[in-house]
């Protein structure tokens, strides 16, 4: 991410009418509870007919924005795992409402969740059995401190859980953000330098900036620094940067505390060809490259939704939620075994824990852009609807999330997850015979993959998470880059007027525009639990073997494989190395193949950065848990968020880093996989007005978790079985 959800100050009747617009905007879809119901299409086309076709979540043509929605105000629970509901959340409001701590003053709640139970009551609990208690976890404000409390749904009784000793504050809330970007209006110098560089207060946009930690400066109180842009002329503020321009505001005060001015000279980068809307395209300028193309299911998709939130997929099953700090949490990930039957556990649970995004420019107005997208602004708050047709293919089903204001007020967040098969074309296995054999053979089978996706717009940068499921066994993570770039102002309008290539910290885009470099990490959690929730890692060290002298091979060398089982937490401290590779499985050594081989899952890393910064660099301090891009903890109820669950301004004390140096014991143990996905992003033009995506994985793959290729029964394509549409070639 780069930089925040914005607000545009069109003064209406200021600070209220703009929160009141942003809040029906993000609560509109609770009101009135009105039946789901199908809309017209043909009732006898087995589209329309299939299970999972949920009609009026597809936009309509030429209507705005899905017409109609799912009503949530009758959601009930019915798995341990389910999210709180809209009820639950109106409940939790209600109770805490009339707590002691909440009675006398005002407060704010910066997370209200489900409070999941403990994982044997998950693993136990079966389809039809009552549901363990429901509980609220929920994190406050009051009176300038932060309490996590939990609310039992079922007793009414509301706890208040010690926290001890932390640096940092919660979460924001989406209020906090928006009233950071009018406070300094408040400020006549604000004004006036707003006025002097040329910008109408009524083109102003502003972004609330997380400002990190470090040193005094950000101590002992909850601050953000505000940055503004002008609008004038285009929808694409983000290129049109007031340089150096930077205010401190004081979140809980709501005050200024203090105005950097230091870019008076560097000006405002022109509007001319920022607009990226295909509305504002010149019709005679649209480039027309592809004929229409999507994918029919005639017989409807392969997958269902049981009970709102239970995905089953071919071999697959698993829970799916949205979640308002981690985006979308994968839980009890299983497959059938294609010789017993039998579901087997492949993952309790995988969620996006934090990120971290730090700029690369050490100056005055940018040297505190270090953000941390999930603990700071909410990866989930941060998901707006997905676009039908175009975020997701036609055959896709969505999902609502449904989170709580800073009042407590529950509203829902509309097609914020989308589910859908996927066939690009790929092969899932094949051989062929050449002649000589005197054999025909051409065995192929294409492959079809299960994708969840959300995508998060934190401010100006879109980050697209899918968590794709294979029918081999495989699940790859994938983390997409779009959105547009933070970009910093500058007096250059061409490289031939730049003499130290150094002082620009990036690129030069375009006139006046300097696309900073910066890195983006995203590290996961998953909850491995390979046949069951003892598991332990290994390395297995790739190294070259010698042929020893005596030996009668006319080879030298060649690779051998090295099993290296983790016995602590250190021992499972991984930076990848190109040239002194490894795999990295997670096994289960208890559960043997009929061969005798440990039954595991192993990581398999794709393309990926490692973080550059010092060590001892305060915006690293905070985000250690990029300092390996693998680690292993043993599960702990407490430890999901890599950052620490207070991670706005902390100083990196509760961090991944911290608890690993624990050194604790993981083998034969219930045990946590962390793994960090990074870019490091040096600008270049094609990433103006707007970026193409740019994408890395990563993969869980079954490693002896089968006795034998687990698709190898699955038929081929045969012309007969397809939709309609046929290839003209
Ligand atoms: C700054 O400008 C805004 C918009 O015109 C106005 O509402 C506000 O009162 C001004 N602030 C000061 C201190 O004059
Ligand atoms: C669980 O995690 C918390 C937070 O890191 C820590 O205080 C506690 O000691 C951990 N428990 C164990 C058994 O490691």
């Amino acid at each position: 991410m780069e930089a925040r959800i914005f607000f545009r100050f069109l003064f209406l009747s200021l600070t209220f009418g703009i929160l009141f617009l942003l809040l029906t905007w993000l609560t509109f879809p609770h009101a009135p509870p009105s039946p789901p119901e199908l809309l017209d299409c043909p009732r006898n086309s087995p589209w329309c007919i299939s299970k999972n076709r949920f009609q009026h979540q597809l936009k309509q043509p030429n209507t705005p924005e899905p017409t109609r929605l799912r009503d949530h105000g009758r959601d009930t629970p019915r798995h341990p795992l389910d999210p709180l509901t809209v009820q639950e959340i109106s409940k939790v409001r209600t109770l805490l409402s009339s707590h002691d701590l909440f009675r006398a003053s005002l407060y704010t709640l910066h997370t209200v969740e489900l409070d999941e139970p403990e994982k044997s009551l998950v693993l136990g609990w079966k389809k039809g059995d009552p549901l363990p208690p429901r509980k609220a976890s929920v994190v406050a404000r009051v009176r300038g401190a932060s309490h996590v409390l939990t609310v039992d749904l079922s007793t009414n009784e509301v706890t208040v859980q010690k926290t001890g000793q932390h640096s940092g504050y919660p979460t924001m809330t989406i209020e906090d953000m928006t009233t950071a970007t009018v406070v300094p209006l408040q400020s006549a110098v604000f004004n006036r330098t707003i006025v002097d560089r040329g910008v109408d207060l009524t083109d102003l946009a502003c972004l609330p900036i997380s400002l990190g930690w470090f040193g005094k400066a950000e101590e002992g109180r909850r601050m953000i620094k505000v940055q503004c842009y002008s609008m004038k002329d285009t929808v694409n503020f983000y290129m049109r940067p007031i340089e150096g321009l930077t205010i401190t505001v004081d979140l809980d005060t709501k005050q200024v505390v203090e105005i950097s001015d230091k870019g008076k000279t560097i000006p405002i980068p022109k509007a001319t060809n920022t607009d990226y809307r295909f509305s504002t395209m010149e019709h005679n300028r649209v480039i027309n490259l592809l004929n229409p193309i999507s994918i029919e299911q005639p017989k409807g998709p392969s997958f269902v939704i049981e009970d709102d939130h239970l995905v089953k997929w071919a071999n697959w099953e698993f829970h799916l939620k949205p979640d308002a700090r981690a985006g979308v949490i994968i839980s009890r990930a299983r497959m059938r075994d294609p010789d017993t039957g039998e579901l087997r556990n492949v993952m309790y649970k995988g969620l996006a824990s934090e990120l971290f995004v730090p700029y690369m420019d050490p100056t005055d107005a940018w040297y505190f852009k270090t953000y941390m997208d999930a603990g700071e602004y909410g990866f989930g708050l941060q998901a707006m609807p997905l676009d039908p047709l175009n975020d997701c293919p036609r055959n896709a089903y969505y999902m609502d999330g449904v989170f709580a204001a800073a009042d407590g007020t529950p509203y829902v967040r509309s097609n914020m997850v989308c589910v859908f098969e996927s066939y690009a074309g790929d092969i899932a296995w094949r051989h062929a015979e050449s002649p000589i054999t005197g054999m025909d053979i051409r065995e192929v089978r294409p492959k079809v993959t299960l994708v969840v996706r959300m995508a998060a717009s934190v401010a100006n940068y879109d980050y697209i998470v899918d968590w794709e499921f294979q029918t081999d066994g495989l699940i790859r993570i994938k983390v997409g880059l779009s959105g547009i770039l933070m970009v910093k102002g500058t007096q250059y309008e061409n490289t031939d007027q730049i003499s130290n290539q150094d002082d620009l910290y990036g690129t030069l885009l375009s006139e006046n525009v300097i696309g900073v470099i910066h890195d983006h990490y995203i590290t996961f959690y998953l909850d491995m639990d390979v046949d069951g929730s003892d598991n332990s890692f290994a390395k297995v060290h790739i190294q070259r073997g010698k042929t020893s002298q005596e030996s009668s091979s006319p080879r030298k060398s060649y690779l051998k494989a090295t099993k290296i089982v983790a016995k602590t937490e250190k021992e499972a401290q991984i930076k990848l190395k190109l040239y002194d590779p490894c795999e990295f499985h997670v096994f289960n050594p208890t559960k043997k193949t009929r061969v005798g081989n440990p039954v595991g899952y192993k990581v398999v890393p794709g393309g990926t950065a490692a973080s550059l910064l010092d060590l001892d660099d305060p915006p690293q301090k905070r985000g250690a848990f990029t300092n390996n891009q693998i680690w292993v903890t043993p599960y702990n109820r407490s430890e999901l968020w890599a950052g620490g669950l207070f991670v706005y301004q902390s100083h990196g004390e509760d961090t991944l880093a911290v608890w690993s140096e624990r050194d604790r014991d993981i083998e034969n143990k219930d045990i946590v996989v962390w793994y960090t996905l990074g870019f490091h992003h040096v600008p270049c033009q094609e990433d103006y007005p707007i970026m193409p995506t740019v994408s890395s994985s990563f993969d869980l793959k079954p490693v002896n978790f089968f006795e034998s290729n687990p698709i190898l029964r699955v038929p081929p394509n045969v012309e007969n079985d397809l939709p309609f549409c046929k290839s003209p070639y």
